[in-house]
Protein backbone atom coordinates (compact mmCIF):
# COMPACT_ATOMS: atom_id res chain seq x y z
CA UNK A 1 0.00 0.00 0.00
CA UNK A 2 1.51 3.49 -0.99
CA UNK A 3 0.16 7.03 -0.39
CA UNK A 4 -0.68 8.67 -3.80
CA UNK A 5 -2.59 12.18 -4.15
CA UNK A 6 -3.62 12.42 -7.82
CA UNK A 7 -4.20 16.35 -8.89
CA UNK A 8 -7.08 16.80 -11.38
CA UNK A 9 -10.55 14.79 -11.59
CA UNK A 10 -11.03 14.76 -15.26
CA UNK A 11 -10.88 11.27 -17.17
CA UNK A 12 -7.31 10.75 -16.62
CA UNK A 13 -7.11 12.00 -13.11
CA UNK A 14 -10.03 9.77 -11.84
CA UNK A 15 -9.30 6.90 -13.59
CA UNK A 16 -5.73 6.70 -12.14
CA UNK A 17 -7.07 7.34 -8.76
CA UNK A 18 -9.67 5.33 -8.67
CA UNK A 19 -7.59 3.15 -10.35
CA UNK A 20 -4.95 3.12 -8.48
CA UNK A 21 -7.29 2.66 -4.78
CA UNK A 22 -8.25 -0.56 -6.18
CA UNK A 23 -5.21 -1.77 -6.13
CA UNK A 24 -4.86 -1.50 -3.00
CA UNK A 25 -3.45 1.78 -2.06
CA UNK A 26 -4.57 5.01 -0.60
CA UNK A 27 -5.45 7.52 -2.90
CA UNK A 28 -6.22 11.10 -2.13
CA UNK A 29 -8.10 13.05 -5.60
CA UNK A 30 -7.73 16.73 -5.79
CA UNK A 31 -9.75 18.75 -7.80
CA UNK A 32 -9.25 23.08 -7.61
CA UNK A 33 -13.19 22.47 -8.89
CA UNK A 34 -15.86 22.56 -5.54
CA UNK A 35 -18.44 21.22 -7.08
CA UNK A 36 -16.75 18.38 -9.09
CA UNK A 37 -15.28 17.49 -5.21
CA UNK A 38 -18.59 18.03 -3.46
CA UNK A 39 -19.93 15.66 -5.76
CA UNK A 40 -17.28 12.77 -5.41
CA UNK A 41 -17.46 12.98 -2.11
CA UNK A 42 -21.09 12.20 -2.72
CA UNK A 43 -20.26 9.49 -4.69
CA UNK A 44 -20.92 10.73 -8.38
CA UNK A 45 -19.22 10.42 -11.08
CA UNK A 46 -18.53 14.33 -12.64
CA UNK A 47 -17.74 12.12 -15.73
CA UNK A 48 -19.88 9.33 -17.72
CA UNK A 49 -17.55 6.57 -17.86
CA UNK A 50 -18.80 2.88 -17.86
CA UNK A 51 -17.79 1.09 -14.89
CA UNK A 52 -16.06 4.01 -13.15
CA UNK A 53 -18.69 4.71 -10.53
CA UNK A 54 -18.91 1.24 -9.09
CA UNK A 55 -15.54 1.13 -8.62
CA UNK A 56 -15.53 4.53 -7.13
CA UNK A 57 -17.73 3.12 -5.14
CA UNK A 58 -16.22 0.17 -3.42
CA UNK A 59 -13.12 2.11 -3.06
CA UNK A 60 -15.01 4.65 -0.83
CA UNK A 61 -16.87 1.80 1.21
CA UNK A 62 -13.27 0.33 2.05
CA UNK A 63 -11.82 4.00 2.89
CA UNK A 64 -9.11 3.90 0.21
CA UNK A 65 -9.99 7.08 -1.60
CA UNK A 66 -10.78 10.74 -0.47
CA UNK A 67 -11.49 14.04 -2.02
CA UNK A 68 -10.36 17.50 -1.52
CA UNK A 69 -9.76 21.04 -2.35
CA UNK A 70 -7.05 21.42 -0.02
CA UNK A 71 -3.46 20.57 -1.28
CA UNK A 72 -2.31 20.88 2.91
CA UNK A 73 -4.63 18.06 3.20
CA UNK A 74 -3.59 16.31 0.08
CA UNK A 75 -0.02 16.19 0.30
CA UNK A 76 0.04 15.59 3.95
CA UNK A 77 0.94 11.98 3.50
CA UNK A 78 1.48 11.20 0.01
CA UNK A 79 4.87 9.54 -1.62
CA UNK A 80 3.42 10.26 -5.09
CA UNK A 81 1.55 13.25 -6.41
CA UNK A 82 0.50 12.61 -9.92
CA UNK A 83 -0.44 15.42 -12.14
CA UNK A 84 -3.48 15.04 -14.36
CA UNK A 85 -4.61 17.97 -14.98
CA UNK A 86 -5.48 19.31 -18.27
CA UNK A 87 -3.71 20.86 -21.39
CA UNK A 88 -6.64 22.47 -23.76
CA UNK A 89 -5.27 23.40 -27.03
CA UNK A 90 -4.03 26.87 -26.59
CA UNK A 91 -4.32 29.71 -29.46
CA UNK A 92 -1.27 28.40 -31.84
CA UNK A 93 -2.92 24.88 -31.61
CA UNK A 94 0.13 24.46 -28.77
CA UNK A 95 -0.70 22.69 -25.37
CA UNK A 96 -2.14 25.28 -22.79
CA UNK A 97 0.19 24.58 -19.49
CA UNK A 98 -1.20 26.95 -17.15
CA UNK A 99 -2.80 24.32 -15.32
CA UNK A 100 0.25 21.91 -14.94
CA UNK A 101 2.21 25.08 -14.12
CA UNK A 102 -0.38 26.03 -11.11
CA UNK A 103 -0.21 22.48 -9.98
CA UNK A 104 3.37 22.18 -9.82
CA UNK A 105 3.85 25.90 -7.94
CA UNK A 106 1.20 24.07 -5.61
CA UNK A 107 3.03 21.32 -5.09
CA UNK A 108 6.25 23.30 -4.49
CA UNK A 109 4.38 25.60 -1.74
CA UNK A 110 2.63 22.82 -0.15
CA UNK A 111 5.51 20.33 -0.05
CA UNK A 112 7.03 19.23 2.91
CA UNK A 113 8.96 15.96 2.94
CA UNK A 114 10.24 14.83 -0.34
CA UNK A 115 8.05 13.61 -3.08
CA UNK A 116 8.02 11.44 -6.36
CA UNK A 117 6.13 13.86 -8.85
CA UNK A 118 4.54 11.85 -11.89
CA UNK A 119 3.30 13.80 -14.77
CA UNK A 120 0.49 12.20 -16.63
CA UNK A 121 -1.04 15.08 -18.41
CA UNK A 122 -0.05 14.97 -22.33
CA UNK A 123 2.47 17.75 -22.09
CA UNK A 124 4.73 19.24 -24.97
CA UNK A 125 8.22 17.64 -24.85
CA UNK A 126 10.68 19.52 -22.02
CA UNK A 127 7.70 19.97 -19.73
CA UNK A 128 8.49 17.52 -17.08
CA UNK A 129 12.41 19.83 -16.96
CA UNK A 130 9.55 22.69 -16.87
CA UNK A 131 7.72 21.24 -14.03
CA UNK A 132 11.43 20.51 -12.29
CA UNK A 133 12.27 24.46 -12.31
CA UNK A 134 9.03 25.57 -11.26
CA UNK A 135 8.87 23.21 -8.19
CA UNK A 136 12.81 23.74 -7.72
CA UNK A 137 12.24 28.18 -8.05
CA UNK A 138 9.01 27.81 -5.69
CA UNK A 139 9.88 25.50 -2.52
CA UNK A 140 9.47 27.31 0.69
CA UNK A 141 12.49 25.44 1.89
CA UNK A 142 14.77 22.87 -0.39
CA UNK A 143 13.36 19.74 -0.16
CA UNK A 144 14.35 16.59 -2.16
CA UNK A 145 11.75 15.96 -4.85
CA UNK A 146 12.04 13.92 -8.57
CA UNK A 147 10.02 14.20 -11.63
CA UNK A 148 8.60 11.23 -13.69
CA UNK A 149 7.02 11.17 -16.47
CA UNK A 150 4.14 8.23 -17.19
CA UNK A 151 1.71 9.15 -20.19
CA UNK A 152 -1.74 8.10 -20.17
CA UNK A 153 -2.98 6.18 -23.08
CA UNK A 154 -6.50 5.43 -21.88
CA UNK A 155 -9.55 5.74 -24.32
CA UNK A 156 -12.93 7.26 -23.15
CA UNK A 157 -15.08 4.56 -22.67
CA UNK A 158 -12.92 1.74 -21.67
CA UNK A 159 -11.02 3.75 -19.50
CA UNK A 160 -10.99 1.49 -16.68
CA UNK A 161 -10.12 -1.21 -18.80
CA UNK A 162 -7.24 1.04 -20.37
CA UNK A 163 -5.69 1.41 -16.91
CA UNK A 164 -5.84 -2.41 -15.49
CA UNK A 165 -4.77 -4.05 -18.63
CA UNK A 166 -2.76 -1.48 -20.44
CA UNK A 167 -0.18 -2.65 -23.39
CA UNK A 168 2.69 -0.91 -21.78
CA UNK A 169 3.56 1.07 -18.88
CA UNK A 170 5.93 4.49 -19.87
CA UNK A 171 8.40 6.02 -17.35
CA UNK A 172 10.53 8.50 -18.06
CA UNK A 173 12.73 10.26 -15.79
CA UNK A 174 16.69 11.72 -14.91
CA UNK A 175 16.16 9.61 -11.70
CA UNK A 176 15.89 5.76 -11.74
CA UNK A 177 15.82 5.42 -8.36
CA UNK A 178 12.10 7.44 -8.48
CA UNK A 179 11.04 6.09 -12.16
CA UNK A 180 11.56 2.48 -10.75
CA UNK A 181 9.40 3.53 -7.42
CA UNK A 182 6.82 4.52 -9.90
CA UNK A 183 7.11 1.01 -12.21
CA UNK A 184 6.25 -0.54 -8.70
CA UNK A 185 2.85 0.60 -8.67
CA UNK A 186 2.20 -1.20 -11.67
CA UNK A 187 3.56 -4.17 -11.08
CA UNK A 188 0.39 -6.13 -10.26
CA UNK A 189 -1.05 -5.04 -13.41
CA UNK A 190 1.60 -7.51 -15.03
CA UNK A 191 1.77 -4.96 -18.09
CA UNK A 192 5.14 -4.44 -19.72
CA UNK A 193 6.67 -1.25 -18.15
CA UNK A 194 8.96 1.04 -20.30
CA UNK A 195 11.74 3.08 -18.67
CA UNK A 196 13.58 5.80 -20.50
CA UNK A 197 14.27 9.76 -20.00
CA UNK A 198 11.40 12.45 -19.78
CA UNK A 199 11.88 13.69 -23.11
CA UNK A 200 11.52 10.51 -24.87
CA UNK A 201 8.09 9.57 -22.59
CA UNK A 202 6.46 12.95 -23.70
CA UNK A 203 7.18 11.60 -26.88
CA UNK A 204 6.01 8.20 -27.43
CA UNK A 205 2.46 9.69 -25.77
CA UNK A 206 2.20 12.07 -28.90
CA UNK A 207 4.05 9.87 -31.40
CA UNK A 208 1.45 7.21 -30.31
CA UNK A 209 -1.81 9.27 -30.86
CA UNK A 210 -0.19 11.53 -34.21
CA UNK A 211 0.16 7.74 -35.44
CA UNK A 212 -3.18 6.51 -34.67
CA UNK A 213 -4.54 9.75 -36.54
CA UNK A 214 -2.49 8.98 -38.89
CA UNK A 215 -4.14 5.81 -39.35
CA UNK A 216 -7.34 7.17 -39.62
CA UNK A 217 -6.48 10.05 -42.18
CA UNK A 218 -4.89 7.04 -44.74
CA UNK A 219 -7.64 4.95 -44.42
CA UNK A 220 -9.95 8.25 -45.04
CA UNK A 221 -8.02 9.36 -48.15
CA UNK A 222 -8.05 5.79 -49.51
CA UNK A 223 -12.00 5.46 -48.67
CA UNK A 224 -12.39 8.77 -50.34
CA UNK A 225 -10.57 7.47 -53.74
CA UNK A 226 -12.71 4.01 -53.12
CA UNK A 227 -15.53 6.17 -53.80
CA UNK A 228 -14.20 7.34 -57.11
CA UNK A 229 -13.28 4.18 -57.92
CA UNK A 230 -15.89 1.78 -57.35
CA UNK A 231 -14.49 0.14 -54.49
CA UNK A 232 -15.56 -0.66 -50.83
CA UNK A 233 -13.42 0.76 -47.95
CA UNK A 234 -14.61 -1.74 -45.41
CA UNK A 235 -13.63 -4.61 -47.77
CA UNK A 236 -10.20 -3.40 -48.76
CA UNK A 237 -9.55 -2.31 -45.02
CA UNK A 238 -10.65 -5.88 -43.63
CA UNK A 239 -7.97 -7.59 -46.47
CA UNK A 240 -4.61 -4.74 -45.13
CA UNK A 241 -5.89 -5.35 -41.52
CA UNK A 242 -5.13 -8.93 -42.30
CA UNK A 243 -1.23 -8.64 -42.95
CA UNK A 244 0.06 -8.65 -39.72
CA UNK A 245 2.48 -5.46 -40.33
CA UNK A 246 -0.51 -3.63 -41.02
CA UNK A 247 -2.64 -5.00 -38.46
CA UNK A 248 -7.10 -4.43 -37.94
CA UNK A 249 -7.06 -1.65 -35.68
CA UNK A 250 -7.83 1.98 -36.22
CA UNK A 251 -8.65 1.61 -40.56
CA UNK A 252 -12.10 2.07 -39.90
CA UNK A 253 -13.28 5.23 -42.60
CA UNK A 254 -15.68 7.45 -41.42
CA UNK A 255 -16.36 11.35 -40.92
CA UNK A 256 -12.68 11.89 -38.95
CA UNK A 257 -11.41 11.97 -35.81
CA UNK A 258 -12.63 13.53 -32.82
CA UNK A 259 -12.62 13.78 -28.91
CA UNK A 260 -10.08 15.53 -26.63
CA UNK A 261 -6.90 14.05 -27.89
CA UNK A 262 -6.17 13.47 -31.08
CA UNK A 263 -7.34 17.05 -32.63
CA UNK A 264 -5.52 18.76 -29.99
CA UNK A 265 -2.14 16.06 -30.21
CA UNK A 266 -1.47 16.32 -33.71
CA UNK A 267 -1.92 20.29 -33.44
CA UNK A 268 0.43 20.54 -30.42
CA UNK A 269 2.90 18.10 -31.96
CA UNK A 270 2.51 19.97 -35.36
CA UNK A 271 3.37 23.11 -33.23
CA UNK A 272 6.23 21.42 -31.47
CA UNK A 273 7.65 21.08 -35.02
CA UNK A 274 7.07 24.29 -36.54
CA UNK A 275 8.79 26.29 -33.55
CA UNK A 276 11.80 23.84 -33.67
CA UNK A 277 12.53 24.48 -37.29
CA UNK A 278 11.18 21.71 -39.09
CA UNK A 279 8.12 21.10 -41.57
CA UNK A 280 5.26 18.36 -40.04
CA UNK A 281 4.54 17.86 -43.80
CA UNK A 282 2.60 14.51 -42.76
CA UNK A 283 1.19 15.78 -40.13
CA UNK A 284 -0.18 18.65 -41.46
CA UNK A 285 -2.08 16.00 -44.53
CA UNK A 286 -3.41 14.26 -41.36
CA UNK A 287 -5.18 17.44 -39.90
CA UNK A 288 -6.52 18.51 -43.74
CA UNK A 289 -7.82 15.06 -44.46
CA UNK A 290 -9.83 15.24 -40.86
CA UNK A 291 -11.49 18.38 -41.92
CA UNK A 292 -12.22 17.51 -45.27
CA UNK A 293 -14.06 14.29 -44.17
CA UNK A 294 -16.50 16.55 -42.32
CA UNK A 295 -17.20 18.50 -45.53
CA UNK A 296 -17.99 15.28 -46.93
CA UNK A 297 -21.14 15.48 -45.56
CA UNK A 298 -22.11 18.03 -46.84
CA UNK A 299 -21.34 17.52 -49.92
CA UNK A 300 -23.16 14.22 -50.34
CA UNK A 301 -26.33 16.02 -48.82
CA UNK A 302 -26.28 18.50 -51.44
CA UNK A 303 -25.10 15.85 -54.38
CA UNK A 304 -28.77 14.07 -53.22
CA UNK A 305 -30.74 16.96 -52.03
CA UNK A 306 -29.64 20.08 -54.24
CA UNK A 307 -27.36 22.96 -53.49
CA UNK A 308 -30.12 24.39 -50.92
CA UNK A 309 -30.64 22.85 -48.08
CA UNK A 310 -32.34 25.64 -46.63
CA UNK A 311 -35.94 24.45 -45.30
CA UNK A 312 -34.49 21.25 -45.18
CA UNK A 313 -34.87 18.98 -42.16
CA UNK A 314 -31.88 17.02 -41.31
CA UNK A 315 -31.46 14.54 -38.31
CA UNK A 316 -28.20 13.82 -36.89
CA UNK A 317 -27.91 10.56 -35.30
CA UNK A 318 -25.25 10.64 -32.94
CA UNK A 319 -23.45 13.28 -31.58
CA UNK A 320 -20.72 12.26 -28.76
CA UNK A 321 -17.53 12.03 -30.77
CA UNK A 322 -17.71 8.17 -30.03
CA UNK A 323 -20.04 5.66 -28.48
CA UNK A 324 -19.91 5.27 -24.91
CA UNK A 325 -19.62 8.53 -23.97
CA UNK A 326 -21.34 11.78 -23.33
CA UNK A 327 -17.92 13.85 -24.52
CA UNK A 328 -18.97 16.38 -27.24
CA UNK A 329 -15.24 17.67 -27.76
CA UNK A 330 -14.18 18.32 -31.31
CA UNK A 331 -16.91 15.83 -32.13
CA UNK A 332 -17.97 15.97 -35.54
CA UNK A 333 -21.50 16.36 -34.76
CA UNK A 334 -20.57 20.21 -34.09
CA UNK A 335 -18.72 21.14 -36.68
CA UNK A 336 -21.47 19.34 -39.20
CA UNK A 337 -24.40 20.89 -37.26
CA UNK A 338 -23.01 24.07 -37.61
CA UNK A 339 -22.23 23.69 -41.14
CA UNK A 340 -25.78 22.64 -41.75
CA UNK A 341 -27.38 25.53 -39.72
CA UNK A 342 -25.20 28.05 -41.21
CA UNK A 343 -26.72 27.09 -44.72
CA UNK A 344 -30.29 27.61 -42.95
CA UNK A 345 -30.99 23.83 -42.70
CA UNK A 346 -32.93 22.70 -39.62
CA UNK A 347 -31.53 20.37 -37.39
CA UNK A 348 -32.58 18.02 -35.11
CA UNK A 349 -30.36 15.41 -33.12
CA UNK A 350 -30.20 12.69 -30.42
CA UNK A 351 -27.34 10.82 -28.69
CA UNK A 352 -28.14 7.74 -26.23
CA UNK A 353 -25.83 9.83 -23.79
CA UNK A 354 -24.70 13.07 -25.05
CA UNK A 355 -28.17 14.89 -24.68
CA UNK A 356 -27.32 17.01 -21.40
CA UNK A 357 -23.96 17.78 -23.30
CA UNK A 358 -25.50 18.85 -26.42
CA UNK A 359 -28.16 20.89 -25.18
CA UNK A 360 -25.43 23.17 -24.01
CA UNK A 361 -23.16 22.66 -26.85
CA UNK A 362 -25.56 22.84 -29.93
CA UNK A 363 -28.15 25.11 -28.48
CA UNK A 364 -29.74 26.04 -31.98
CA UNK A 365 -30.85 21.94 -32.74
CA UNK A 366 -33.93 20.19 -31.91
CA UNK A 367 -33.12 17.51 -29.52
CA UNK A 368 -35.34 14.26 -30.25
CA UNK A 369 -36.32 11.60 -27.84
CA UNK A 370 -35.57 8.68 -29.32
CA UNK A 371 -34.25 7.48 -33.23
CA UNK A 372 -38.24 7.61 -34.56
CA UNK A 373 -38.44 10.85 -33.15
CA UNK A 374 -35.65 11.88 -34.73
CA UNK A 375 -36.37 10.72 -38.10
CA UNK A 376 -39.97 11.89 -38.16
CA UNK A 377 -39.96 14.57 -41.22
CA UNK A 378 -36.40 14.46 -41.84
CA UNK A 379 -35.42 15.19 -45.30
CA UNK A 380 -32.24 12.99 -44.30
CA UNK A 381 -30.41 11.14 -41.63
CA UNK A 382 -26.62 11.46 -40.62
CA UNK A 383 -25.29 8.64 -38.82
CA UNK A 384 -22.01 10.44 -36.99
CA UNK A 385 -21.99 8.10 -34.35
CA UNK A 386 -21.62 3.91 -34.16
CA UNK A 387 -23.04 3.26 -31.11
CA UNK A 388 -24.63 -0.45 -30.66
CA UNK A 389 -28.66 0.42 -30.16
CA UNK A 390 -28.62 2.15 -33.36
CA UNK A 391 -27.48 -1.02 -35.48
CA UNK A 392 -30.89 -2.95 -35.23
CA UNK A 393 -33.03 0.12 -35.89
CA UNK A 394 -36.11 -1.03 -37.56
CA UNK A 395 -35.21 0.60 -40.79
CA UNK A 396 -38.46 -0.18 -42.24
CA UNK A 397 -40.40 2.16 -39.70
CA UNK A 398 -37.73 5.33 -39.76
CA UNK A 399 -37.78 5.27 -43.48
CA UNK A 400 -41.92 5.61 -42.94
CA UNK A 401 -41.25 8.59 -40.05
CA UNK A 402 -38.84 10.78 -42.83
CA UNK A 403 -40.12 13.16 -45.72
CA UNK A 404 -37.47 11.43 -47.93
CA UNK A 405 -35.60 8.61 -47.37
CA UNK A 406 -31.96 9.87 -47.85
CA UNK A 407 -29.17 8.49 -45.42
CA UNK A 408 -25.55 9.39 -44.94
CA UNK A 409 -23.93 6.66 -42.99
CA UNK A 410 -20.73 8.70 -41.35
CA UNK A 411 -19.40 5.54 -40.02
CA UNK A 412 -20.46 2.39 -42.66
CA UNK A 413 -22.39 0.81 -39.79
CA UNK A 414 -25.18 -0.48 -42.24
CA UNK A 415 -24.60 -2.83 -45.28
CA UNK A 416 -25.33 -0.63 -48.67
CA UNK A 417 -27.25 -3.27 -50.11
CA UNK A 418 -29.64 -3.76 -47.22
CA UNK A 419 -30.81 -0.08 -46.71
CA UNK A 420 -31.18 0.39 -50.77
CA UNK A 421 -33.56 -2.76 -50.21
CA UNK A 422 -35.12 -0.58 -47.78
CA UNK A 423 -35.79 2.10 -49.84
CA UNK A 424 -32.97 4.21 -48.80
CA UNK A 425 -31.00 6.93 -50.89
CA UNK A 426 -27.83 5.63 -48.82
CA UNK A 427 -24.34 6.82 -48.84
CA UNK A 428 -21.60 5.62 -46.80
CA UNK A 429 -17.95 6.87 -46.69
CA UNK A 430 -15.66 5.37 -49.40
CA UNK A 431 -18.38 2.09 -50.50
CA UNK A 432 -18.51 2.91 -54.22
CA UNK A 433 -21.80 2.95 -55.75
C1 LIG B 1 -7.41 8.39 -27.77
C2 LIG B 1 -6.33 7.32 -27.69
O1 LIG B 1 -6.83 6.08 -28.23
C3 LIG B 1 -5.86 7.14 -26.26
O2 LIG B 1 -4.80 6.21 -26.21
C4 LIG B 1 -5.40 8.50 -25.72
O3 LIG B 1 -5.02 8.40 -24.38
C5 LIG B 1 -6.50 9.53 -25.87
O4 LIG B 1 -6.93 9.60 -27.23
P1 LIG B 1 -10.02 8.55 -27.27
O5 LIG B 1 -9.94 9.98 -27.68
O6 LIG B 1 -10.80 8.19 -26.05
O7 LIG B 1 -8.56 7.94 -27.06
O8 LIG B 1 -10.70 7.78 -28.48
P2 LIG B 1 -10.35 6.65 -29.54
O9 LIG B 1 -11.18 5.47 -29.26
O10 LIG B 1 -8.91 6.44 -29.71
O11 LIG B 1 -10.94 7.34 -30.87
C6 LIG B 1 -10.49 8.62 -31.29
C7 LIG B 1 -11.26 9.11 -32.49
O12 LIG B 1 -10.88 8.41 -33.66
C8 LIG B 1 -12.78 8.97 -32.39
O13 LIG B 1 -13.36 10.15 -32.93
C9 LIG B 1 -13.10 7.79 -33.28
O14 LIG B 1 -14.39 7.84 -33.83
C10 LIG B 1 -12.04 7.96 -34.36
N1 LIG B 1 -11.70 6.70 -35.05
C11 LIG B 1 -11.08 5.69 -34.35
C12 LIG B 1 -11.94 6.57 -36.40
O15 LIG B 1 -12.49 7.47 -37.05
N2 LIG B 1 -11.56 5.40 -37.01
C13 LIG B 1 -10.96 4.39 -36.37
O16 LIG B 1 -10.65 3.39 -37.00
C14 LIG B 1 -10.71 4.54 -34.99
Amino acid sequence: MRNITVIGTGYVGLVTGVGFADLGNQVCCLDIDESKIKMLQAGKSPIYEPGLEEMLHRNMQGHRISFTTDYEAALESAEFVFIAVGTPEGVDGEADLKYVGQAAKSIAQTMKHPLIVVNKSTVPVGTGDWVADIISTNQLQPIDFAVVSNPEFLREGSAIIDFTSPDRVVLGSLHAEAANKVAELYLSLRAPIIITDLRTAEMIKYASNAFLATRISFINEIANICEQLGADVKEVAAGMGKDKRIGHYFLDAGIGYGGSCFPKDVKALAHMAITHGTHPQLLKAVMDINHYQRTQVGQKLRDILGNKLKDKVIGLLGLAFKPNTDDMREAPAVEIARMLIREHATVKGYDPAAMVVAAKVLPDIQLAKEPYDLAEGCDALILLTEWNEFKHLDMARIKSLMRQPVFIDGRNLYQPDTMRNHGFTYRGIGRGY
